[in-house]
């Protein structure tokens, strides 16, 4: 039977960063991974994130932005094209190979880092003496592995909405809708999150109409509600989608060659039918097969494994990080919890803060945030001040013909020192990393007011902003 130091069970962003780094630090290392490729006929490492999340969404965002500038944007540049086409399913397959490419990065740098990759779903069987005993099963063949130390990385999976099942041909969750390879004429989104968001701005400029219907009466209720309110603003008034708000879903009939969806919102009850619509009501955490109950493996009431903040479950020397966990469902927070583990397994005692986690959502404008709201300062009863610039005057966002969005800095109203900064404009998934930094480092108005910021760039934004916290900008 082999034996290793670390067990990693989930290759996704979380395990296989833990993996990599766990093999860095020494220890000898297996990540067993049960994900295939679309075809499902190979195994392919990486997760959501690589499969069928964040990079293949980011891949059909930018596939669109480019048709979409083609027919909207080109001629103010005098550059004339004819008439545009599109081709979903070049798109999809454009898509496909970026995703092929990530997911056999993946193998590569295990091979590189000595990890060894197993193939199989992993389940925790028990205990022998100080060794775990992880089950490997690869279609009914089984095997067991014992490790020192396991790292559970098995992510999160679509919330069922019980109205009505994922056929992935008409009602489609995230796996679905980024593999149409026919523009729907009509396409209903359930949810208005980051996924409802992304994906139906993809099809929206593609030529879909795209109606969003979402629980709540507040739009983007984590994020500031100044960036949310101008959000929705561009998103419904200049870019067309319908997104309905406080909607109370009724009944939603797959029809085969349609699917129909009645609903009450205002008081009013209407029904509606898309040729195509997309469930994205958030995403649970994945427990299932691991034998969490049989070994003792407590979850929260959520169904999250129970974690302290140092990613510890309550069963000796069995760590559980990324979507599996609570906190934000983000890759990054995956994978840095996964890199904390190992060198906390290694002894040593890396520090992870919350907090200080970036969020975006690549809509177009984007939006990213780090740190607190205002509405959480409010809640909180802290004292702030604020200062926010736009991108309407920007020489650099004037020359992207991107120039519209708002960035806002606040910070603690007695020692300066930044709290929360939030941003909608061009490109700030880049930009939200300085405000990344001023956070980790606990960096004041002040000293983003007085660091130097190329010109032109986008990042004049961000500085502006923080000169109006101190009621000082030049350009505003
Ligand atoms: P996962 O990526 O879910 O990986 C879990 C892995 O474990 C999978 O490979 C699975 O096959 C495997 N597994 C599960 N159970 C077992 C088992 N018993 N045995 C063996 N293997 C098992 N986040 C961002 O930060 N930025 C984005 O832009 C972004 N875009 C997204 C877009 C979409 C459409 C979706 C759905 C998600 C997006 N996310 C994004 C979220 C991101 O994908 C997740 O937060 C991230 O993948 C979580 O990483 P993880 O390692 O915890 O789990
Ligand atoms: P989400 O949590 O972002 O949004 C789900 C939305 O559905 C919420 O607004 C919720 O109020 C609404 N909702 C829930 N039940 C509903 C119902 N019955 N009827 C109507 N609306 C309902 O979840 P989403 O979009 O599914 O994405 C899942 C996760 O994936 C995100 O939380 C995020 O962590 C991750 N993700 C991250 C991205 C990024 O970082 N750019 C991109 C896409 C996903």
């Amino acid at each position: 039977m082999s034996q290793f130091d670390v067990v990693v069970i989930g290759a996704g962003p979380g395990g296989y960063i833990a993996a990599i780094r766990a093999a860095q630090l020494g220890f000898k290392t297996a990540c067993i991974d049960a994900g295939v490729n679309k075809a499902g006929d190979a195994p392919a490492l990486g997760g959501t994130c690589l499969n069928v999340g964040c990079i293949p969404s980011k891949a059909l965002l930018q596939s669109s932005e480019h048709f979409h500038a083609a027919q909207h944007e080109f001629a103010e540049h005098g550059i004339t094209v004819g008439s545009v086409k599109f081709n979903a399913a070049k798109m999809i397959e454009r898509k496909d190979g970026i995703v092929t490419k990530l997911t056999g990065g993946i193998k590569f740098l295990f091979q590189k880092n000595k990890v060894e990759s197993l193939f199989g779903k992993g389940s925790l069987k028990g205990r022998n003496g100080d060794l775990w005993q992880v089950e490997v099963d690869d279609k009914g063949n089984k095997s067991v592995v014992e490790a020192k130390h396991v790292i559970i990385a098995t992510g999160s999976v679509p919330r069922p909405l019980p109205l009505v099942d994922i056929d992935n041909v008409n009602v489609l969750d995230n796996e679905g809708a980024l593999n149409l390879t026919a523009v729907p004429k009509k396409l209903g989104v359930i949810g208005s999150g980051v996924i409802g968001l992304e994906m139906g701005s993809v099809w929206n400029r593609v030529g879909s109409e795209v109606t969003i219907l979402e629980a709540l009466p507040t739009f983007l209720g984590a994020t500031d509600q100044q960036i949310a309110k101008e959000a929705f603003k561009i998103f419904t008034k200049e870019q067309g989608l319908t997104i309905e708000l406080g909607v109370k879903l009724n009944e939603i009939k797959n029809n085969k060659k349609s699917v129909s969806v009645s609903y009450e919102v205002g008081g009013e009850t209407k029904t509606e039918t898309f040729d195509k619509l997309i469930v994205s009501i958030g995403r649970i955490p994945n427990t299932e097969g691991l034998n969490a109950e049989a070994v003792g493996l407590e979850k929260d009431e959520r169904g999250f494994i129970k974690v302290d903040d140092e990613c510890r479950t309550n069963l000796p020397n069995v760590w559980a990080i990324g979507d599996v966990v609570r906190g934000p469902m983000l890759a990054h927070k995956a994978s840095d919890e996964g890199v904390a583990v190992a060198e906390r397994i290694a002894g040593q005692k890396p520090h992870l803060d919350f907090n200080n986690i970036p969020f975006v959502i690549y809509t177009d404008p984007e939006i990213a945030w780090v740190g607190k709201t205002e509405e959480q300062l409010k809640a909180e009863g802290v004292e702030y001040k604020k200062g926010t610039s736009g991108f309407a005057a920007n020489g650099r966002a004037l020359g992207l013909g991107k120039a519209k969005g708002t960035v806002k800095v606040l910070a603690c109203a007695k020692t300066d020192r930044i709290l929360g900064i939030h941003m909608i404009g061009p490109i700030v998934s880049e930009l939200v990393a300085e405000g990344v930094m001023s956070l980790e480092f606990s960096a004041s108005s002040e000293d983003i007011a007085r660091i130097v910021h190329a010109h032109p760039t986008l990042s004049e934004v961000l500085h502006e902003a923080a000169l109006a916290v101190d009621k000082r900008a030049l350009h505003g």
